[in-house]
């Protein structure tokens, strides 16, 4: 009922009288004085005059649906949007859901997270009401080799949008790390179910670092990691941002889904990498090199000049640039 009093509200950017909602959504002056007083109670500003109603005043940064869909520009993505207060992972809820049946581009966001998880079965730190925590669920119809590039396409989308809204200029360190002056900001987890040729569901989960304060992070993580507030020097809204994620998603995933090639955007990608021409190390489970970035293929695989000369194609790994304190 509060989502409905709230769209009302927001209709009016004036006051609405009482009885004007209550004959809008047949509930009595009651229900409504009690939800009203329930927005309130989550940092909605509302202004109530006996004589002419309520008329809201403010809005709380927080990632409740009414609040994200006002600013959306998608055809799919985010149509379907779960917002959560807590969950142990918005990509292990994502793939619950998964497993039984969902809308494709179905969003999952929450507040906070208990059990955040980060790529190679690291943890990921996730404060209540400080980042944005989302999963965004798809069915897309390529080939299950395909689905990194779409990792690679939403570390483009992140990095866009944190521009925009964000108006700080980070950089993507391969494949899907965003940094920012030397510090992780956004990391991107992409997970699937597949058979041999062809992809049951991919998840897509997009941790952005945005309002949280240095001793936000674990101890062990306050060298490395950063948020957009750290950088920037004051908070900046989580609501429009994380609408600004999911409309740039969407517009380069149409683009892949229909061509099945991220040529379109793979030139945007390298004006944004943190590693190109850059001495790298790059670790995988099975590998260990050090080596000149020299290009990344239009596949999006990582080309890397070795010592005697060659050059490597690298499909996946971690990778840490040559700084001045060794490898970062
Ligand atoms: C990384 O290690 O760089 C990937 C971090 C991914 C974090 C996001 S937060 C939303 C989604 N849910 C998770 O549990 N992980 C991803």
């Amino acid at each position: 009922m509060k989502e409905k009093i709230l769209l009302e509200l927001k209709k009016h950017p004036g006051y609405i009288s009482g009885e004007e909602i209550s004959n809008r959504l047949q509930v009595s002056r009651t229900a409504i004085w009690k939800n009203i007083n329930q927005l309130k109670e989550i940092g909605y500003v509302i202004d109530s005059q006996t004589k002419k109603g309520y008329k809201l005043l403010e809005s709380p940064d927080n990632l409740l649906p009414q609040e994200i869909e006002d600013h959306l520009k998608t055809e799919f993505i985010g149509q379907n949007l779960k917002c959560f207060e807590q969950v142990d992972s918005t990509n292990l809820y994502a793939k619950r859901m998964a497993e039984d049946s969902f809308e494709d581009g179905t969003v999952i966001i929450a507040e906070e997270q208990l059990k955040g998880k980060g790529r190679i079965g690291r943890a990921w730190a996730s404060p209540k009401e400080k980042g944005i925590w989302m999963t965004i669920m798809l069915k897309p119809k390529v080939s299950p080799t395909d689905a990194a590039k779409v990792t690679l396409l939403a570390a483009c989308a992140a990095c866009k949008a944190i521009e925009q809204t964000c108006e700080v200029y980070p950089k993507i360190k391969w494949p899907n790390d965003i940094v920012l002056n030397g510090k992780k900001l956004c990391g991107i987890l992409t997970e699937m179910s597949a058979e041999l040729d062809e992809i049951i569901y991919l998840i897509v989960g997009i941790g952005v670092n945005v309002n949280l304060d240095l001793q936000d992070f674990p101890q062990e993580l306050q060298g490395v990691a950063t948020s957009i507030k750290i950088e920037k020097g004051s908070p900046v809204s989580r609501r429009d941002l994380t609408a600004a994620i999911i409309n740039h998603f969407e517009s380069y995933y149409k683009v892949f889904t229909e061509t099945g090639s991220i040529m379109s955007y793979i030139q945007e990608y390298k004006e944004k990498s943190a590693v190109l021409g850059k001495e790298v190390r790059v670790t995988s489970s099975t590998l260990q090199l050090t080596g000149t970035v020299v290009d990344i293929s239009q596949e999006g695989q990582l080309l890397l000049k070795l010592e005697d000369g060659s050059i490597k194609e690298i499909i996946s790994g971690e990778v840490s640039v040559r700084g001045l304190n060794g490898y970062i």
